[in-house]
């Protein structure tokens, strides 16, 4: 494992408003990062928005402002959400910012200077929504919306000429382009012959873009523009130090609904300037209501913000990650969440402290017992706890996070059992030390739960290790002491009607 670990999202539309499938990507990336720092690896992690093209430019139009401002505006929208998500970011680019235009620019004129950008007239489909020109075969997908006819001059960056070159590097690099069917799908649109890439725009028809270097006239904007912020944030041109140490990236993180363009179009200008590939393109799935898209028309979009307000921003991290098998779409409904909440939430791991604290107050003065000697039961559950690490980081490094939750579970599930078969509240009475013995293995094997949750949870993980007398413990085997004391709480996750 390297020693620093470099994650991105997607930056965001600065004109639509976050959704969960927005926040999922988000949480996604803050749940891995917060558990590669506990690793103790270096993290960097960027997020940030897209702010530049055709819709932006309309929307502040249509409100009377300067783009700029329209943009400024509604920037909080998400970085006010993603302070109540607790997301631990190390870095926000905004593409309106100096230090990107800089680099965009300077990007650009890399990939004239190497012969790779023609100036040419051009008639083709092309969507507005995804605001750059789509295939035939694209256009009768069905995938994209408001697509018209357009013709026009513009710039062409020479994507067809690192065809085979990048066919290569997916083959011969395996852990490219993640999951293996995402691998596959771009194989196959890669049989095809590759189009060239539209990077401009007339300043006549939108100016909301940067600038080329090299004709006045024109600006580019979205796709060329925005990929580009994966490597401005570590400080490409601008911090060598900084940048070597970070790039190439470990993992950009993505829907797959952007696969093409990251997995094609970033590695070919990445090609052209002659900088090195990140290593892994990880496209997850959608997340459906119920059985339908998620979509502004249908009126089916759920916020985050409301969700938070009514549940806690823990158990709504906990759903998404224990529910959606990396790779694949999965399906919010409301009942489900509920349902996982009181199941694992409620009834098992919070369960599980309620028990242990409520008979520690009550049998030994508010403190951790003395484990005793350990009987094969005991051994059991401290042998699969020293364990569970590596399992969890075996599933974790291989994309598998619902299983990886789904093993702590059913650890907990399994002390839980191991509490119903002692029943230290009976036992108490006849041996003290044997319910003391019980009592502590039950309490060590929540906390190193806990631990293993936290990146998750981080908030509600904190407060029961806070509980629990164990702040800054690790997963070896012995983090409770005994005669610490106790601290009071309220229920972790009161049950849900
Ligand atoms: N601005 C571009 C990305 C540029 S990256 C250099 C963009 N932005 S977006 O705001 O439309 O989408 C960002 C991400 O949100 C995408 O990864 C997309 O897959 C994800 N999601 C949007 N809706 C989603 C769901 N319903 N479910 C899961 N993720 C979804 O594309």
């Amino acid at each position: 494992m390297s020693d620093t670990f470099y994650l991105t999202t997607p930056i965001y539309y600065v004109n639509d408003k976050p959704h969960i499938g927005t926040a999922y990507t988000t949480i996604l990336a803050d749940v891995l990062t917060r558990y590669h720092r506990n690793e103790g690896q270096e993290t960097f992690f960027l997020t940030g928005l897209d702010e530049h093209g055709q819709k932006v430019q309309q929307a502040a139009e249509e409100r009377g402002v300067e783009a700029q401002q329209h943009c400024d505006e509604m920037a909080p929208r998400f970085t006010e959400l993603w302070e109540q998500l607790h997301i631990s970011h190390d870095d926000f680019i905004r593409t309106t910012e100096k230090r990107h235009k800089k680099v965009v620019r300077d990007i650009l004129q890399q990939v004239m200077d190497k012969g790779d950008i023609y100036e040419a007239e051009y008639e083709g489909l092309y969507s507005v929504s995804e605001e750059r020109f789509i295939t035939e075969k694209e256009a009768e997908s069905g995938e994209f919306r408001d697509i018209k006819q357009l013709k026009e001059k513009n710039y062409f960056f020479k994507m067809s000429k690192y065809q085979q070159a990048l066919i290569d590097h997916i083959e011969s690099n395996p852990q490219f382009i993640q999951p293996d069917h995402r691998k596959n799908e771009i194989l196959g649109f890669l049989r095809q012959p590759l189009n060239d890439l539209c990077i401009s725009r007339p300043k006549s028809r939108l100016n909301w873009g940067i600038e080329l270097p090299f004709d006045s006239n024109y600006v580019t904007y979205v796709w060329f523009d925005a990929l580009i912020n994966y490597i401005t944030a570590p400080g490409y041109g601008s911090d060598e130090e900084s940048f070597n140490k970070w790039w190439p990236a470990s993992y950009h993180l993505i829907g797959k609904d952007i696969l093409t363009t990251h997995a094609v179009y970033w590695p070919t200008m990445l090609m052209s300037v002659g900088i090195e590939l990140p290593k892994t393109i990880f496209a997850h799935g959608w997340w459906l209501m119920g059985e339908s898209k998620m979509s502004k028309s249908l009126g089916n979009v759920i916020n985050p913000m409301d969700l938070i307000d009514d549940y806690g921003v823990d158990p709504v991290r906990y759903y998404l990650m224990r529910e959606m098998v990396l790779g694949q779409d999965s399906s919010f409904t409301m009942e489900s969440f509920i349902q996982r909440y009181n199941s694992d939430l409620a009834n098992d791991f919070g369960n599980l402290l309620s028990r242990v604290s409520t008979l520690m107050k009550k049998n030994y003065n508010g403190k951790i017992p003395e484990p005793g000697d350990f009987t094969e039961a005991e051994a059991v559950i401290k042998s699969n706890g020293e364990s569970l690490g590596e399992v969890v980081k075996e599933k974790i490094e291989a994309m598998r996070l619902n299983e990886a939750i789904e093993e702590i579970m059913q650890y907990i599930r399994s002390v839980n059992k191991y509490m119903e078969n002692n029943a230290p509240w009976k036992l108490v009475k006849e041996d003290k030390d044997a319910a003391g013995r019980v009592l502590y293995t039950a309490g060590e094997a929540l906390r190193i739960g806990a631990v293993l949750l936290s990146s998750v949870m981080p908030n509600r993980t904190a407060i029961l290790l806070d509980v629990l007398n164990a702040k800054g413990t690790n997963l070896n085997w012995g983090g409770l002491t005994p005669g610490n004391e106790l601290q009071n709480h309220e229920p972790l996750f009161p049950r849900m009607n």
